[in-house]
């Protein structure tokens, strides 16, 4: 026989399309071709397999080797596809046999000696081979990895040669375990909201925020715990599913940075810095990456100090909090990456800090102060569901021991109980609503009707921003426990729109 073939997977998103890995020897001139790969990965994996399969004794066929992965207009990584082409070639030269080979799909890097080293985005690789019904074998260190999707039954080799002999039918390699859930720590510590004074009225947005997955931004003055509030989000949520988690794994699996399986089951908290580039906050690159966006699904995006993000940074995450998805787009190939994200965000009233302060006198022009709340453009604003005030407190407060403090465990409570209560009554949860859903699940009643009327003409809002005040009503109906949305669940909604107003300009 002197044609192969063997199954591996490209990458592309998070998904793991199949490639076909075809091994053909001929007579002719002595050649070492491989087709469907850029030039520069076919040339580094045509050096490693070759010395990989010297320098484990085996014969390199003195023949004219053609190797086609298929399908060509699919973008490759070269590395992963070090193994199977490696026993495509043992296999077309009779070394291996071939007739079990399409039984099984393989990945893998080769070090030039014949060891395994691992490949980045495992994940997907498993799900998907899972899902086609064949056996994979990986390289044992990314066994842990692949052991998190769960029935599919993974194998690991630390060495080519152990890889042969199991195909040969000489020692079983073993199958990737699961760590137990004792070791595999879902127990992640998180701030508590105890630690957080006072500030009830910041304190209960962030509750309503984290119950309807509504979008926040905490506007206010330097030192008033904007920061500290906003990372106690995480720690009010519900955990994420198993099924969510592998979302969030096979994300973080084909990221620059990889995934590791302590991470499993915690909601991804993303705080970038304000630096981040537009590519570092919603993915980019060649080949493409995810990025912090998408790093955050299922989980929350904290940016911290709005206003001082790069504007095109910004503006780029319009599409993704529309849709819960990002394109990126590079040359012909355009790469989807997941990204529904819970967005919150903290600014200053303006540069100094100090607009509508009383105790400290604010020193920007009204320029500058526009100039700031600039950056943050309308359409965006206009995404954001809940702008709300910190204030300084009194040190009073501050420094009184005594307060009884909610911790955060209780809030999530609540939290939970309103969520279980969107998911009964619509299968979603209220951020999810769209216009013929609120028709019939977010009524306003008479009173809150008419008072959403006359703010909407009063402060000139967009039927965006009026969509948005009547989902967050519904939550905070929800948290109540009240099915009808009454004037005075409309007015803490309202309450929770500072920047509509004027009242923050001195
Ligand atoms: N309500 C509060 N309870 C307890 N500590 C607080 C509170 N508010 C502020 N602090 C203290 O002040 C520090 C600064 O708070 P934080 O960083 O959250 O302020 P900020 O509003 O983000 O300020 P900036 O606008 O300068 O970023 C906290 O580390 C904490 O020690
Ligand atoms: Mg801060
Ligand atoms: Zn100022």
């Amino acid at each position: 026989m002197s044609l192969s073939i063997i199954y591996s997977r490209a990458s592309s998103g998070i998904t793991a399309p199949l490639v076909t890995v075809e091994t053909h020897l001929s007579f002719g001139m002595n050649a070492f071709l491989i087709v469907g790969l850029p030039e520069a990965a076919v040339k580094e994996s045509r050096d490693r397999v070759r010395s990989a399969l010297i320098n484990t004794q085996f014969e390199f066929p003195d023949r004219r080797i053609t190797i086609n992965l298929a399908p060509a207009d699919l973008p490759k990584e070269g590395s992963r596809f070090d193994l199977p082409i490696a026993l495509g070639i043992l296999a077309a030269s009779g070394q291996i046999p071939a007739e079990i080979l399409t039984d099984y799909e393989f990945t893998g890097e080769l070090a030039l000696s014949g060891e395994l080293r691992p490949v980045r985005g495992v994940l997907p690789v498993v799900l998907s081979s899972w899902q086609s019904g064949r056996k994979l074998i990986v390289p044992y260190q990314n066994a842990e990895e692949a052991a998190l999707v769960q029935p599919a039954k993974v194998l690991s080799a630390k060495h080519l040669l152990e890889v042969c002999a199991h195909l040969r039918g000489e020692q079983s390699l073993s199958y990737c375990l699961k760590r137990g859930s004792e070791t595999l720590s879902i127990n992640h510590q998180q701030p508590d909201l105890a630690d957080v004074r006072g500030q009830t009225q910041a304190k209960r947005a962030l509750e309503v925020s984290a119950a309807g997955q509504h979008s926040l931004l905490f506007v206010g003055q330097p030192g008033t715990g904007k920061t500290m509030l906003a990372s106690r989000l995480p720690g009010i949520l519900p955990d994420i599913s198993e099924e969510q988690s592998l979302e969030v794994a096979s994300i973080a699996s084909v990221s620059s940075q990889g995934f590791h399986p302590d991470n499993w089951k915690q909601i991804p908290f993303r705080a970038p810095h304000h630096t981040s580039s537009s590519a570092a906050l919603v993915g980019g690159g060649r080949p493409p990456r995810p990025g912090e966006i998408s790093l955050a699904h299922h989980g929350v995006l904290f940016l911290d100090e709005l206003p001082e993000f790069h504007r095109h940074a910004l503006e780029c995450l319009r599409e993704p909090l529309e849709s819960g998805m990002i394109t990126i787009s590079r040359a012909a190939i355009q790469t989807q990456f997941p990204a529904k994200f819970q967005l919150i965000a903290t600014m200053n009233p303006c540069p100094c800090g100090y607009a509508g302060s009383k105790a400290q006198f604010c020193q920007c022009t009204s320029e500058q102060i526009q100039r700031y709340r600039g950056k943050i453009s309308g359409p965006l604003l206009d995404r954001i569901d809940m702008n709300v005030e910190v204030t300084r407190l009194p040190p009073e407060f501050l420094l009184d021991e005594n307060i009884d403090q909610e911790t955060s465990a209780m809030v999530r409570d609540r939290v939970m109980q309103s969520r279980e209560l969107q998911m009964q009554r619509q299968g979603k949860l209220n951020v999810a609503l769209t216009v013929p859903d609120m028709d019939e699940h977010a009524r306003l009643q008479a009173d809150a009707k008419s008072l959403l009327i006359q703010v909407t003409n009063k402060f000139n809002l967009s039927a965006r921003a009026c969509h948005r005040i009547v989902k967050v009503s519904r939550t905070i109906a929800d948290l109540q426990g009240s099915r009808d949305i009454v004037a005075e669940h409309l007015a803490e909604a309202l309450n929770y729109r500072c920047l509509d107003k004027t009242r923050m300009v001195r």
